[in-house]
């Protein structure tokens, strides 16, 4: 690998944007390729098996386009697949650089009475990542984890915000608010797009935990160490790899990150 080498990055869809967006400040001479895997939206509600192996499919792919990096920017396929990913970078000496953990530890860091209250997708939920990472802080913490299989749709599709999408995002936050959670993690990479709704649901004093910085800084770390970071260039290039409808992902994407994608926007088969 070299440092002129793009780092890759992946998600189900739009919601590793939020990722790339934090990397694009921090790393600004980076090279990135973003692999939006739309074509198998959602990964949330997948079964755990089809979605390690799709996970691992992605990540594969850019893998043998000869990225120095790989960023798993999903917390569906984490929680599937981290494992397994981590095992394919080392083999092919490219270090992986997952969500999951670094929200865990800020929301440990940061909570005041310990509540803290993690939504996720219901695969997220179910392989019971968070929990593992939270209790391994050995901090004593009371952990609410909501299920929200709707949401991570809602915001793929681009919100839309009617009183319908008020009415299921106020249901997921109900127990978030009765279990009196002071920190919670927004545990699915689309969720900080939606971040302003959920402030005003849950209240101004609770702090809501995303991954994108922590992530940009440990990618930093990491890179710094194996002195692969592109130094010396003030605007790196973007990319986009997408298995669905490229022009429906250019257009939310251009939203969300607020930059061109147009032109930077691919089909791929994977
Ligand atoms: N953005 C993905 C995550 O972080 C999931 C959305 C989905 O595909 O269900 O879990």
């Amino acid at each position: 690998m070299s440092r002129s080498d793009p780092i890759g990055v992946f998600d189900s869809g739009v919601g590793g944007l939020t990722v790339l967006h934090e990397c694009l400040i921090s790393l600004p001479g980076e090279d990135f390729v973003y692999l939006g895997d739309s074509g198998q939206f959602p990964y949330g509600t997948k079964p755990a098996d089809e979605l390690r192996q799709r996970a691992e499919q992605v990540a594969g792919h850019l893998l043998d386009r000869g990225v120095k990096m790989l960023v798993i920017a999903c917390n569906s396929a984490t929680a599937a697949a981290g494992d397994e990913i981590r095992r394919l970078g080392a083999e092919a000496g490219v270090p992986v650089v997952t969500v999951v953990g670094p929200e865990a530890e800020i929301a440990a860091t940061i909570s005041g009475n310990g509540r803290v209250g993690v939504l996720a997708t219901p695969a997220t939920v179910s392989s019971g990542a968070y929990r593992r990472a939270l209790d391994a802080l050995g901090r004593p913490l009371t952990v609410t984890e909501v299920a929200a299989p709707d949401l991570a749709p809602i915001i793929q599709e681009g919100p839309s915000f009617d009183e319908a999408v008020l009415d299921t995002v106020r249901g997921y936050c109900a127990p978030l608010r009765e279990a009196e959670v002071d920190t919670l993690i927004l545990g699915c990479t689309h969720y900080p797009l939606v971040a302003p709704m959920l402030q005003r649901m849950l209240g101004r004093d609770v702090n809501l935990v995303t991954a994108g910085h922590a992530i940009a800084a440990a990618i930093q770390r990491e890179l710094a160490g194996r002195d692969e970071l592109a130094e010396g260039r003030i605007e790196g290039d973007y990319r986009f790899l997408v298995t669905g409808d490229v022009d429906a992902f250019a257009e939310v994407g251009t939203r969300f990150l607020q930059l061109p994608l147009s032109g930077r926007a691919e089909k791929v088969e994977v």
